[in-house]
């Protein structure tokens, strides 16, 4: 095989290589784009589940994700944007401070209860200092959507 053929080998293995690195991003590119301080709209617009779920990490430790699966230190997660707060797992014994709360997970809750769940709920179980990235809590809240029997239904 010449020199040059080599090379075209090289270059046709390793540009897809370079795509796949490029498109599973730390999220740079959308920050960039996004400024300073993105409301929540703008960045649930780019916001990436698949990234989502890798940030998902910092919270399996305490929360499974998969339909059935059971509870850890805190509830399975499957199916719980737009599930009434604190029902999401029903043998789950809540706090009284998480009950209260009331309403819904749509983005807007879900995204302040992970910036900081004592603010949401003062005297939760959830202690954890919270994720201050809007564009983590965007793209972690894309991954939660994904996560639910509607979204595996309508596939
Ligand atoms: C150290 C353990 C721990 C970690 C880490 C943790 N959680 Fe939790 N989570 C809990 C506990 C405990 C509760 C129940 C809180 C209560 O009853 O006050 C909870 C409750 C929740 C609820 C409410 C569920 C419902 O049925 O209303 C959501 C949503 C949630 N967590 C999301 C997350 C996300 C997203 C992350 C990752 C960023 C995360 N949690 C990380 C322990 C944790």
């Amino acid at each position: 095989m010449s020199r040059g053929a080599r090379v075209r080998r090289w270059v046709i293995l390793l540009v897809p290589l370079l795509l796949a690195a490029c498109a599973d991003d730390d999220g740079a590119e959308r920050r960039r784009a996004l400024g300073e301080r993105p409301g929540l709209d703008a960045a649930m617009r780019v916001a990436d589940p698949r990234r989502g779920g890798h940030l998902f990490a910092r919270c399996a430790a305490c929360h499974t994700i998969g339909p059935g699966a059971g509870d850890r230190n805190g509830p399975n997660l499957f199916g719980v944007m737009g599930r009434p707060v604190a029902s999401n797992s029903p043998r789950y014994g809540y706090t009284a401070a998480l009950r209260s709360v009331g309403g819904t997970w749509t983005p807007e809750t879900m995204d302040r209860w992970i910036a900081d769940p004592a603010k949401v709920a003062p005297g939760t179980r959830m202690t954890i200092a919270g994720l201050p990235d809007p564009l983590d809590r965007a793209d972690l809240i894309a991954y939660l959507k994904s996560q639910s029997a509607e979204r595996h239904s309508t596939r």
